[in-house]
């Protein structure tokens, strides 16, 4: 922690998040909560809510949630720190140095010193793409009709041809040759010493959400390979859980992001007003970065390439963002190769039009998929309408998939019933999608084990910070052990050994953490969505199924880690127990 724990505790306290949040945001009263409109993203509807008595927020409409920091590090821009000493300014409390561990300052101190020695690297190559030598670099952004305002508010550079200058830089600013390595800026050869990792490219500082430098992509100006070359990974640049030009894209407000393929798109979007264009790092896009982009919105507009490696990628990512509950639409980009081309050919307008046509991504992957076959073969034509079917199996609530089948079957000619009786005869051989009524349970929505895992925990942990008076109920069957994902263990341990203080106080926990993400994190368990059940009965059988899934994957998990955890055995043989107790118990709601 930066602060003593108790301190952070203190000023937390001194600011009531309804204040707080009253000074951003219009908001009124109503029941226990204070609604407004959300000010992390777009709505005319107030979905966001402040409770007085949980010391959080949460928006029902993007499922943001947290407390007055992490309110005041979103709204602000701030990181933790920074928010600490606003409130602590607002509230008159004075504050001490900062504290570390060894072991957190060793890592912050790291971390740190690899943000400024990438910082001063965007300086140099900064600097670089406006001297004389630059003019290679200079001359090929303009070809590609970049303003310079804009290569200003990208921060783009150039690496010269003297891979040499880079290093000593960055020595004269005082830093070490191991760090300019972990930071991917620079690589050791016998014959040359340290030089410049990129060289001869234009350069493009690839940001965190905070405007943070954390790595670089660098472009050959003309045909060469690679055609891009991307810092490698390091302990700030994460691939997987970062996006080119979200820094911007967050504020934009727009009630959707463009998802799109290359950093050049992103920069020729931004120039042409669309500034919730995102694209991914070099990589493809991953689940770990819909969840980033669900913070912000539950709209993805797809803009990827119009070849056939972008359609892959584009169904491929259709997927991951259908995985990560957002919805998916594409925009096409034809006759253009990518939303670049199209901007430079036919312009913002055009562009809008197409946003505004941008086709459902189920209708998508089933045009394509129509593409495979020739419809005029009897034999093939069945088999696109088999696969129809199959796909429509995807979607397991009933009233959706059934007006995507009507959809479908009228788009392509085919008898709906037809289309129905496939769907159905599909369903019933696999158990895939089950047309008869599911029993009433919160447990199974998704198809991926681990995910459930995950969710029946954050469930239970909602469920519990909502009715804190269940811990005395469960506590003979539940410990924090049970919860088997790190951030999650983290939460209940402190929860439970806060309540058993009756010391229930779920808004200080966030702040245990110090990684934003991970006070998100923190912050989204204690608002998970329960379900809207009516009757006692629905509710007690589904806290029951929710404490018995976590039960069970618990007993599972350390089952399967006997001989390679020393806690396993216990945890299991205690699990074994608890479960069989469980199976004889009922727990009441009231
Ligand atoms: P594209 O090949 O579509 O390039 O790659 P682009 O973005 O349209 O770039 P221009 O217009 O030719 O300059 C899309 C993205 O894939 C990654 C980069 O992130 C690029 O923006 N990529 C591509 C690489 O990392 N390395 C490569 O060699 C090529
Ligand atoms: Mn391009």
């Amino acid at each position: 922690m930066f602060y003593p724990e108790e301190l952070i505790e203190e000023i937390r306290m001194k600011n009531d998040i309804v204040d707080v949040v009253s000074g951003y945001v219009k908001l009124q009263k109503k029941g226990s909560s204070h609604w407004g409109c959300c000010p992390f993203h777009n709505e005319k509807t107030p979905s966001f809510s402040v409770s007085g008595p949980k010391q959080m927020y949460h928006c029902f409409g993007c499922g943001v949630s947290g407390n007055v920091y992490t309110f005041v590090m979103k709204y602000e821009n701030y990181t933790f720190p920074e928010a600490v000493k606003l409130l602590a300014g607002r509230a008159g409390v004075s504050l001490p140095e900062p504290e570390y561990s060894a072991e957190a300052r060793q890592r912050a101190d790291k971390r740190t010193r690899l943000l400024e020695v990438n910082k001063e690297a965007a300086k140099f190559f900064y600097y670089q793409l406006r001297t004389p030598h630059g003019e290679v670099g200079r001359s090929y952004l303009k070809k590609r009709e970049l303003s310079e305002e804009t290569m200003h508010r990208f921060g783009l550079g150039y690496a010269g041809k003297n891979g040499a200058q880079l290093v000593r830089y960055l020595r004269t600013k005082g830093f070490e040759d191991e760090l300019i390595k972990e930071a991917g800026l620079a690589n050791y050869s016998e014959r040359s010493g340290l030089v410049s990792q990129f060289w001869n490219r234009v350069m493009f500082p690839i940001q965190d959400i905070n405007h943070r430098v954390i790595g670089f992509g660098g472009r050959v100006m003309g045909n060469g390979e690679p055609k891009y070359l991307n810092s490698p990974e390091t302990l700030v640049f994460d691939k997987r859980r970062n996006l080119y030009g979200l820094n911007f894209a967050r504020t934009a407000r727009s009630g959707n992001v463009i998802l799109c393929e290359g950093y050049m798109d992103v920069i020729a979007m931004h120039q042409a007003g669309f500034t919730q264009a995102v694209a991914s790092l070099g990589t493809a896009f991953t689940q770990e970065q819909a969840n980033l982009l669900r913070r912000y919105t539950d709209n993805v507009l797809l803009a990827y390439d119009s070849d056939g490696a972008g359609i892959k990628a584009a169904l491929r990512a259709i997927g991951i963002l259908r995985e990560a509950n957002l919805t998916g639409k594409v925009i096409s980009m034809k006759p253009y190769k990518d939303p670049d081309e199209f901007m430079k050919n036919l312009g913002r307008e055009a562009f809008e039009e197409r946003i505004a046509q941008a086709e459902n991504s189920f209708f998508f992957e089933i045009r394509i998929l129509e593409e495979q076959y020739d419809l005029k073969d009897p034999e093939q034509k069945t088999r696109f309408h088999r696969e129809t079917a199959r796909r429509l199996c995807g979607f397991q609530e009933e009233v959706e998939r059934d007006n995507y089948l009507q959809a479908v079957a009228e788009k392509y000619f085919i008898g709906v019933e037809n289309l129905r009786k496939l769907v159905l005869n599909y369903a019933s051989s696999t158990g895939l999608a089950r047309p008869i009524e599911r029993p009433k349970t919160l447990v199974h929505q998704k198809s991926n084990p681990q995910e459930n895992a995950k969710r029946a925990q954050r469930l239970l942990l909602t469920w519990i910070t909502d009715m804190p008076n269940l811990y005395d109920k469960i506590k003979p069957y539940i410990s924090a052990e049970d919860f088997t994902e790190e951030l999650y263990r983290q939460v209940a341990e402190r929860l439970f050994s806060d309540l058993e203080k009756g010391n229930y106080n779920p808004a200080g926990i966030i702040s245990m953490f110090e990684d934003e993400e991970k006070q998100r994190e923190a912050a989204e368990l204690f608002h998970t969505s329960l379900p809207e059940l009516t009757t006692v009965q629905e509710k007690e059988k589904a806290f029951r199924d929710i404490l018995l899934a976590v039960k069970k994957n618990s007993y599972e998990y350390y089952t399967a880690n006997l001989g390679a955890d020393v806690n396993a055995l216990k945890q299991a043989v205690e699990g074994k127990k608890a479960l069989e107790g469980l199976a004889k118990t009922h727990i009441s709601l009231e």
